[in-house]
């Protein structure tokens, strides 16, 4: 007799929870069609967080990016400065957050689409630079015209003599290692900084935050950059040895972004661009061991050498 009851009690408790479950299910699709936003962000920084910016329903641009990210492929980020593509971010308080990728020149139309989309107005087919400006896009317009450019094809080199045969002599024993970089949940939460002072925090490092002053981004030059990094600890030097430190370079994107190399053991130097992978070529594809001749792409100020200790404060 007990057991017949437990068995009911058991069988009504499955039969309870099967209503509570079918419920919660029916709730969450409902939910779900109302609620879904999308986080669009323009990778092209490599120091700086990217801009990004969220379209709901009441979007002009709502309906076209979600058909394209519910049908369009997954295309892998690029690899080296600049532009280096879109990423798009499903956004819902109670769902697992989703995905998507653009590479650079991987699809012209969504591409051009994504970056209307920083809008809050309608656009002319036309993607005229001036009324991205005026349509309340935050974008500064260089950055939006070099996007513009990538989009088209049009990839902009600066110098590129990246290898003088000579190598710096070199106490440091970093080694390029990118699977250590790349790993999901390490490649997109640290950037150059991270990769050059060779120090994993995943909060995406910015010179000077370390140490409590974080950088002047209204005012991004060479000497910005470099006293933020010697608040952080580090050596400003006045050529590339930095005796028993390991050595850092930095680049600079005038008024917009910075970008730090570091030569590592073998004589050659590496960087990782922002939140994507950790590679060991310029924007040529070159290997390099003259930094000062690399292919920098956009960041045209070569703006010195740092020395890495180990007493820093990278955050
Ligand atoms: C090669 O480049 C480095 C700087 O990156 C420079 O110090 C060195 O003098 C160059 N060597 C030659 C032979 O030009």
């Amino acid at each position: 007799m007990a057991h017949m009851m437990r068995r009911l009690i058991i069988l009504l408790g499955l039969m309870l929870s099967g209503v509570c479950c079918l419920s919660k299910t029916n709730h969450r699709k409902n939910s779900k069609h109302a609620g879904v936003t999308y986080e669009v962000t323009l990778d092209v920084y490599s120091g700086r967080e990217n801009p990004t910016w969220e379209i709901d329903h009441t979007s002009p641009h709502y309906k076209s990016i979600e058909k394209a990210f519910k049908s369009v492929k997954k295309t892998p980020l690029g690899e080296h400065l600049g532009y280096h593509g879109f990423l798009v971010k499903t956004t819902e308080a109670h769902d697992r957050k989703e995905i998507w990728t653009v590479g650079p020149g991987k699809n012209k139309e969504i591409e051009t689409m994504l970056l209307k989309s920083c809008c809050n107005a309608h656009l002319t087919e036309e993607l005229e630079t001036s009324s991205l400006q005026s349509c309340g896009c935050s974008i500064p317009r260089v950055v939006i015209d070099l996007v513009t450019r990538a989009i088209n094809g049009i990839i902009h080199h600066f110098n590129g003599h990246s290898n003088n045969g000579t190598h710096i002599a070199n106490k440091c024993k970093t080694r390029f290692e990118p699977h250590v970089w790349n790993a999901p949940g390490v490649i997109e939460y640290n950037n150059c900084y991270n990769y050059g002072t060779n120090r994993r925090t995943n909060t995406f490092a910015q010179p000077g935050r370390g140490s409590g002053r974080i950088l002047n981004f209204a005012n991004v030059d060479a000497n910005e950059v470099l006293s933020a990094c010697a608040r952080d600890g580090l050596t400003r030097l006045n050529g590339p040895n930095a005796g028993d430190d390991c050595l850092m370079a930095l680049v600079i994107w005038p008024g917009i972004d910075f970008h730090f190399y570091r030569l590592d053991e073998n004589g050659f130097w590496s960087h990782k661009p922002g939140r994507t992978a950790a590679i060991d070529t310029d924007h040529s594809m070159n290997r390099m061991d003259d930094i000062e001749g690399a292919d920098h792409g956009p960041y045209t100020v070569f703006a010195g050498y740092l020395g890495v200790g180990k007493h820093i404060n990278i955050n």
